[in-house]
């Protein structure tokens, strides 16, 4: 049987796997959780062993575990590629707004529904389906491939730097391609050539040792909410402008060739605002909604805590107040730099009376920019073109994959995003799902992409 008949005869049983696997609720975020996510780890090493592929294992970290696997008999002079993928997902809350149980698969008009349907179960599970398809039909690959799963990637992967240093050896490769990212949409392949750094941190303010009486206090000391929304306001204008000291000293500015390129994408601003809901598009002056959301370092208030956030009023003075924040970043800024760049903020800006302390939390990623010409590029890109009849839009996003950077400093190797998901099917978000017709074509572009590669 041909691999392309392979695929459409098994695709049933595919999407049954593929429900399986979106069962095992392997949220990365939640301690509770640890175990499923070592259950979804087995899962894989089983799928890929009974794939055909060898060595399939589980690797502990000092965190959530990664699975590596390998077939490398297309020969020498044949290229070694590394597939990439996660096997974690988002906390799935709030749990009311889904239609359907978010680890309880369900199919709707050809998609399937539930946490990790996109990011990344379906798309992770499509290189490991193509090379069965092969194996299947030709009891060989193409080209000799490497597995590299992990489980900690919606975590911002804290352990895999000292995994990888640890494992050259079994990540060793020419090319890398990440089945996390995706396409720009149903009909239209994209190749993503930047995704964004993140730095993590958290903001407490401190003022009275308890909750006050806001009437009998309320003017002898100062509100630590106060404070904190003196802090936050002073680093960013209303405008958009980003006003830490230092914050864009190392930001990559914007070509000509790169605000041209970023022009040729189209751009529909009143199917974003439908999108969003947003009344009108806010960002840093100077720059267009596209080039602040693909190429613009961002800071973004995630959270706010403090005082009575009941029903009503409740008088009081609280006695802190904090603020979950993240930025991202774009090429060369550095995740490390900016957080001190933020606790010198805070520390010349604090206003009298309160004390501010700033921490990072865990989750970091460098900012990506593929180089112009990397050659698994243009690979790709020729069979992203033969699969959807259509040239690749050269793309950026504003999301991040913390371990890419990890491979390129010690593998030396930028990855090239080859995956299937899509932006609208509600990733992190109620309602996730994957599109099944996008689940086999994907399949197809693997399988043509490992023959092209190996001719
Ligand atoms: N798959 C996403 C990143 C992504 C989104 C890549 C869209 C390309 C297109 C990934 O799973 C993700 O969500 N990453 C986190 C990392 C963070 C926790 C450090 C993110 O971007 O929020
Ligand atoms: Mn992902
Ligand atoms: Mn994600």
């Amino acid at each position: 049987m041909g691999w392309t008949e392979y695929l459409d005869t098994h695709q049933a049983r595919f999407v049954e796997e593929l429900c399986d696997f979106i069962r095992i609720p392997s949220v990365s975020a939640k301690p509770e959780n640890a175990g499923d996510v070592r259950v979804a780890g087995q899962w894989v090493v089983d799928r890929l062993t009974a794939a055909g592929i060898e060595n399939a294992a589980m690797f502990d970290t000092a965190g959530h575990p990664v699975v590596c696997a390998d077939w490398l008999h297309a020969g020498p002079d044949k290229p070694t590629i590394l597939i990439y993928g996660h096997f974690d997902v988002q906390p799935a809350e709030p749990f009311d707004l889904w239609k359907t149980p978010p680890f309880d698969p369900t199919i709707r008009d050809g998609r399937v529904y539930g946490r990790g349907a996109t990011d990344d179960k379906g798309a992770m599970l499509i290189p490991i389906l193509a090379a069965e398809a092969l194996l299947a039909d030709t009891g060989r690959l193409p080209v000799n491939v490497r597995f590299f799963f992990e489980g900690q990637e919606e975590i911002g992967s804290p352990d895999l730097p000292p995994f990888i240093e640890a494992n050259l050896d079994r990540l060793q490769a020419d090319m890398i391609f990440s089945a996390d990212g995706g396409q720009w949409d149903p009909e239209t392949p994209q190749l993503i050539l930047a995704l964004k750094g993140v730095t993590s941190l958290e903001i407490t303010v401190t003022g009275p040792h308890s909750d006050l009486h806001s009437g009998m206090h309320g003017g002898g000391v100062a509100n630590p909410a106060q404070g904190l929304a003196h802090l936050l306001a002073s680093m960013k204008a209303p405008d958009g402008r980003i006003t830490i000291a230092g914050f864009y000293d190392d930001v990559v500015e914007l070509s000509d060739e790169d605000r041209a390129a970023i022009a040729q994408v189209p751009w529909d601003e009143a199917a974003y605002l439908a999108q969003t809901g947003a009344p009108v598009t806010h960002g840093e002056p100077g720059y267009t909604t596209r080039e602040n959301l693909w190429a613009r370092p961002t800071f973004e208030i995630n959270g706010l805590t403090s005082g009575w956030q009941g029903e009503g009023t409740k008088t009081v003075l609280p006695s802190v107040a904090s603020a979950k924040v993240t930025c991202r970043l774009v090429a060369d800024q550095s995740p490390e730099r900016i957080f001190d760049l933020i606790a010198a903020h805070v520390a010349a800006h604090c206003p009298p009376g309160v004390t501010a302390e700033v921490k990072r939390n865990p989750g970091r990623a460098d900012p990506f920019l593929v180089p112009a010409g990397h050659n698994a590029t243009a690979i790709a890109g020729q069979v992203l073109e033969e699969v959807y009849g259509k040239a690749p839009y050269k793309t950026r996003v504003g999301g991040s994959i913390p371990v890419m950077s990890t491979l390129l400093d010690e593998l030396g190797l930028h990855a090239v995003i080859f995956a299937f998901g899509h932006e609208d099917e509600n990733q992190h978000a109620p309602n996730e799902f994957f599109r099944l017709p996008t689940f086999r074509l994907g399949q197809t572009a693997y399988v043509r992409l490992m023959q092209r590669l190996g001719e």
